[in-house]
């Protein structure tokens, strides 16, 4: 499943990487094209390396123990991060991690998928919310995505036979991966739902 999910993974509209959390190090196992459009490294250079080689001065240490937290956990996490192109200009990275159970039970395989928010959000950034966003959460949120992904990989495009049906294939994972995309930038309002009285506007 992990070698399907990597051939395809080219296609996807959003920058995809691969880690196993458990390896000394934290190696990156594969980053798609996107991932060389969003910080000017070629997959090469990241490949083989803990992916913190994107963080910088401006990077919260707290982010990093919160994700390290999650990866001990075997959790899903969500966070927003200071993070450096090649040239070393910085950009607002919003990252998603997830474990891939279904691929793997009992592995550490980790899908990463990276937002660069810097146009909408700038560099300000306040990780109190996206903490509070929990592993049920992220999961309930997007398992049904992985799901259908994972079944399209596995059954439609094995099955597809003609360029028309393989382009068919793609178009379904870009929908499903545009759904994941706006939970990724709306994580927020989840935990801010928590706090949500419905009742409140009414009683002034
Ligand atoms: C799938 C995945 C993708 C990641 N992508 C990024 C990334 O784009 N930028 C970043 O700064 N850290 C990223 N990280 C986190 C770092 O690789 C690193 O694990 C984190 O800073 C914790 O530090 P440590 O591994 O040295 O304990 C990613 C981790 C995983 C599992």
């Amino acid at each position: 499943m992990l070698e399907k999910l990597i051939k395809f993974a080219e296609y996807f509209p959003y920058c995809v990487t691969i880690v196993d959390v458990k390896q000394t190090g934290r190696p990156c196992l594969y980053a798609n094209k996107k991932f060389f459009e969003n910080t000017g490294y070629h997959p090469q250079e990241a490949i083989g390396r803990n992916l913190a080689f994107l963080q910088g001065e401006a990077t919260q240490e707290e982010s990093r123990n919160f994700m390290r937290k999650a990866f001990r956990d075997g959790a899903a996490c969500i966070q927003d991060l200071i993070n450096y192109k090649k040239d070393g200009t910085p950009f607002l990275n919003r990252l998603l991690m997830v474990p891939l159970e279904q691929a793997n039970r009992g592995t550490h395989i980790y899908i990463g998928i990276q937002n660069d928010v810097t146009e909408s959000r700038g560099f300000e950034h306040d990780n109190t919310l996206l903490s509070k966003v929990t592993d049920g959460e992220i999961k309930h949120h997007i398992n049904n995505a992985l799901t259908i992904i994972f079944f399209t990989l596995e059954s439609n495009l094995r099955k597809a036979k003609s360029p028309e049906e393989i382009q068919h294939s793609i178009l379904l994972l870009t929908q499903t991966f545009s759904r994941i995309n706006e939970f990724i930038l709306n994580a927020e309002n989840i935990s801010e739902l928590d706090n949500f009285d419905p009742s409140s506007p009414m009683k002034n």
